[in-house]
């Protein structure tokens, strides 16, 4: 019976679901993704850039399979609106890459989203959590499903970074859009490696992905002055393609040498690499789960053990 049950779960066509897949890394891996026969559903925040990404992915990859959701990261009705609209025509999901961030170095300001809460905690860290959480009963129904969460190399440059838990939408003293992002960043590391503590032998894993510096589109930074935009231009030219980089996501969330593999934060090259001694931290980890619950109203379940 549970054999049987197993193979129908592996003959099924398998799903991937990829957020802020209308451009970079996240459009450059669901085409690679499509391409080895996943349906794939790429999660955006505007139709009118999704469907343009669509077409294309459908195009470069050969495959109709592709399709596209609205979400908007940043807000949790979005998010909770994405996960009924995905589990009323799914039963199971196979791989979920949490991919979309925002990073924008213009961003001088402290902003609110219009859920009242600061944009690059929600969107970067409380959403891939919400969405995540939402999703673990169809993860649990794949043979065998995968959460791959984004991080960042630059993390390297702040060793000593925490997660300020009195303060994590930095209300009060100075906005700093570095460290709110590198603090979302850390704070996704330490989400994977709760999550996959929690889920041990449920059959679904969680891995963490370290991204380099790669090619971004410059016209995303409209407001960049000319000769930001020169150096940064000269800079893009020593960088990966997202197309390089996308391979990594690609591998990690399709081939069956990592079907075992949870837990681990890996760079560009699938080697796993240490995070921060503060993001490794069982006490840490947990402190800053709780914190991040306080901004989520759900109750935390696990799947049920399928192997
Ligand atoms: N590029 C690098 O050098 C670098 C370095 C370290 C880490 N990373 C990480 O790699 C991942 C991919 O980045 P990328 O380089 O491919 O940049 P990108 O092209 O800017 O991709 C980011 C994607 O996220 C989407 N997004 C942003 N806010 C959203 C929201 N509220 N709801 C839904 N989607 C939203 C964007 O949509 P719009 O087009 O609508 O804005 C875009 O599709 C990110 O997690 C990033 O933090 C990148």
């Amino acid at each position: 019976m549970g054999e049987n049950m197993n193979e129908a779960k592996n003959m099924r066509e398998k799903v991937c679901l990829i957020t802020g897949a209308n451009s970079g890394i996240g459009k450059a891996s669901a085409i690679q993704i499509a391409e080895q026969g996943y349906r794939v559903i790429i999660a955006c925040r505007n139709p009118g850039k999704g469907e343009a990404a669509l077409q294309e992915i459908k195009e470069k990859s050969g495959s109709a399979a592709v399709e596209l959701m609205i979400v908007d990261m940043s807000l949790q009705s979005s998010i909770k609106a994405l996960a009924d609209r995905f589990k009323s025509k799914y039963e199971a999901l196979d791989v979920l890459i949490q991919n979309a961030a925002i990073f924008d170095i213009t961003h001088k300001e402290i902003a609110f989203t219009t859920e009242g809460v600061e944009s690059i905690w929600a969107t970067n860290h409380l959403g891939p959590v919400l969405l995540t959480e939402l999703l673990l009963d169809s993860l649990a129904q794949s043979s065998q499903g995968r959460v791959i969460t984004i991080a960042s190399k630059g993390l390297l440059a702040m060793p000593f970074l925490k997660v300020n838990l009195e303060d994590p939408e930095f209300r009060s003293g100075k906005f700093s859009v570095t460290k709110a992002y590198y603090q979302s960043k850390t704070a996704q590391i330490m989400y994977t490696y709760w999550l996959a503590e929690r889920l041990k032998g449920t059959g679904v894993t969680a891995n963490c992905i370290r991204v380099p510096s790669v090619r971004v589109d410059i016209d995303k930074y409209a407001n960049l002055p000319g000769f930001l935009r020169f150096l940064y231009s000269l800079k893009m030219k020593a960088t990966l393609s997202p197309e390089e980089m996308a391979k990594t996501y690609t591998r990690l969330a399709t081939a069956d040498e990592f079907s075992p593999i949870t837990g681990v934060y890996f760079d560009e090259k699938l080697q796993p690499v240490n995070s921060s001694k503060y993001s490794v931290d069982p006490e840490n980890i947990a402190q800053v789960m709780a914190r991040t619950m306080d901004f989520l109203d759900i109750a935390l379940t696990a799947p049920a053990a399928s192997h």
